[in-house]
């Protein structure tokens, strides 16, 4: 049986960081599932489709083949062949990423491959699901929060060191629209898990919320 970490929780959370640095530390494969709805998302903006026709999401999904490398523990997204893992993290693809990934057949197809990963390997996983819907029996389940303006200072000052020029009331409305619609999505919303443990890291740093993990999971699993 291989072991496995859910990270759930809302956009900025730090989820991402958080689970690459545990993943590091404890030499488990990080599973970016985020990453596969915006690869998703990629491939139905560049064939023109709009976000709200359902019809042609699950359609055109069919022929995305996403698939998921490794390289020097990075994860690399891979869709129809090409490394698209460059062009994942704009704000155009996270948008598309949040509305296309309320469509149930987008959803089953990664939902199947996020499993079949977790399967072969110790993995630390994150998303909107995972605890709820992808791993229900994973070893660890972490809900990870914070407020929606610390998470948007936290965006505003990513985006700002890359140079790109952004209104941080902005950034707040979006993330305020991506929690909203995330949370009230029919199949699998983003919900805390019964048995996950709620992290607010609104006001703590990086490696104090890495620190808090790995502590849960030696007392719940033996860690030492
Ligand atoms: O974590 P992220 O910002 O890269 O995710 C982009 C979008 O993908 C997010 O707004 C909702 C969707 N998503 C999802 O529905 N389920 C997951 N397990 C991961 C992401």
């Amino acid at each position: 049986m291989s072991f496995s970490i859910a990270i759930d929780g809302p956009a900025g959370a730090g989820k991402s960081t958080i689970a690459k640095k545990i993943a590091k530390e404890r030499n488990l494969i990080y599973v970016d599932t985020g990453a596969m709805y915006r690869a998703m998302a990629l491939y139905l903006l560049r064939a023109g489709i709009a976000a709200q026709d359902s019809a042609a999401i699950s359609e055109k999904c069919k022929s995305a083949d996403i698939t998921i490398q490794y390289e020097k523990g990075e994860q690399l997204v891979y869709l129809n062949g090409e490394n698209v893992t460059p062009f994942l993290r704009t704000e155009e693809v996270g948008k598309m990423a949040s509305a296309s990934s309320v469509n149930g057949d987008v959803r089953k197809k990664l939902v199947q491959l996020q499993q079949k990963l977790a399967e072969r390997a110790d993995v630390i996983m994150d998303g909107r699901d995972i605890g709820t819907c992808v791993l229900p029996g994973a070893d660890v389940k972490i809900y990870l929060t914070a407020s929606v303006e610390v998470r948007a200072r936290r965006r505003y000052d990513e985006l700002t060191a890359k140079g790109e020029n952004w209104d941080l009331e902005e950034i707040e409305r979006e993330i305020a629209q991506r929690d909203h619609r995330d949370m009230t999505r029919d199949i699998s919303p983003l919900r805390q898990a019964q048995d996950a443990i709620l992290l607010d890291t609104s006001h703590m740093d990086i490696q104090e919320v890495v620190t808090a993990i790995i502590k849960i999971c030696e007392e719940k699993c033996g860690w030492k």
